[in-house]
């Protein structure tokens, strides 16, 4: 028996980056997986390509920054699987700006996609996980959940409430069977990256390659790398982990401070 068969997956920002790596995980270990996005033409990319390796699945076109988006979302995935075992918090967004170049629009919508999104999709699952006697929630944070970075800071701060949520949710939710934890990665390959390198300026390998100079494991993430920690956080081996935000950074935490020192 597969580690994730006759469980349902649901994991917001599955069309691209570490959510398409998180659902095809989770697809490939037996789970029954819904991706969802903005995105239809990736998304049912997505679903053909796990299909086609016979995985169960579909996809759900949503905006999470509302709220009744949200609640169709948990409904039509029970709808579709019969109940819903695990939600994954991954969708998010990131504008590089310090705070006075921020516009209104930048920051209204990193609080609404990265905190209200995430509540949104807690609230609805959390209701219906209560209903089956209990559930999973494995929230994709950050490293700039826990410490600034520069230019970063709607997005910090953004973070920083998503690390703040997982330990208030875990706490009033652990008797009801429903644990909650949190992921926080480090620099991992995706488009989110690249753009946020992009918005440096230059060559965009040779900005790869800078960055992973200052990580301890001198490289940045894969996102299956990322995945995997969802998967054990989402996993029984992590039954007692409870309101945890766990690094996946490549040793920056460890640092305290700048590295290579
Ligand atoms: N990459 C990194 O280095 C890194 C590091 C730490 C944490 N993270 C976090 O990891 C998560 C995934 O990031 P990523 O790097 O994979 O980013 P990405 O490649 O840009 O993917 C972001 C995902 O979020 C979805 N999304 C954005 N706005 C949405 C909205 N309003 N409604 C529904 N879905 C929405 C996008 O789907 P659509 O475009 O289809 O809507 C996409 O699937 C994010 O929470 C990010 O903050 C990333």
């Amino acid at each position: 028996m597969r580690r994730f068969e006759e469980k349902t997956v649901l994991v917001t920002g599955s069309t691209t980056g570490i959510g398409e790596a998180t659902v095809r995980e989770f697809a490939a270990e037996g789970a029954q997986v819904m991706i969802t996005g903005r995105n239809a033409e990736r998304g049912k990319k997505v679903l053909a390509d796990i299909k086609a390796q016979g995985g169960n699945a579909d996809f759900l076109q949503a905006d999470i920054k509302d709220s009744s988006a949200c609640d169709k979302l948990v409904e039509e995935t029970v709808k579709r699987f019969g109940r819903l075992d695990i939600l994954v918090n991954n969708a998010g967004v990131l504008y590089t700006a310090t705070v006075p170049d921020t516009t209104d629009e930048q920051w209204y919508d990193t609080m609404s996609v990265n905190v209200a999104g995430l509540f949104f999709m807690s609230r609805a699952a959390i209701r219906q996980m209560r209903k089956q006697g209990g559930g999973i929630i494995v929230n994709v944070a950050s490293e700039s959940g826990l410490n600034g970075e520069p230019a970063l800071g709607a997005y910090c701060a953004s973070k920083g409430a998503v690390v703040q949520l997982t330990k208030c949710m875990a706490l009033d939710h652990v008797r009801e069977n429903i644990r909650v934890n949190a992921v926080c990665p480090g620099e991992t390959h995706t488009q989110m990256i690249a753009d946020w390198l992009a918005s440096q300026g230059g060559d965009l390998d040779k900005l790869i390659r800078d960055l992973a100079k200052g990580l301890p494991i001198n490289r940045l993430a894969e996102p299956r790398e990322v995945a995997r920690c969802v998967m054990f956080l989402a996993s029984d081996d992590a039954s007692y982990c409870v309101g945890t935000n766990m690094s996946c950074d490549g040793g920056n935490a460890a640092t305290g401070g700048p590295y290579p020192l």
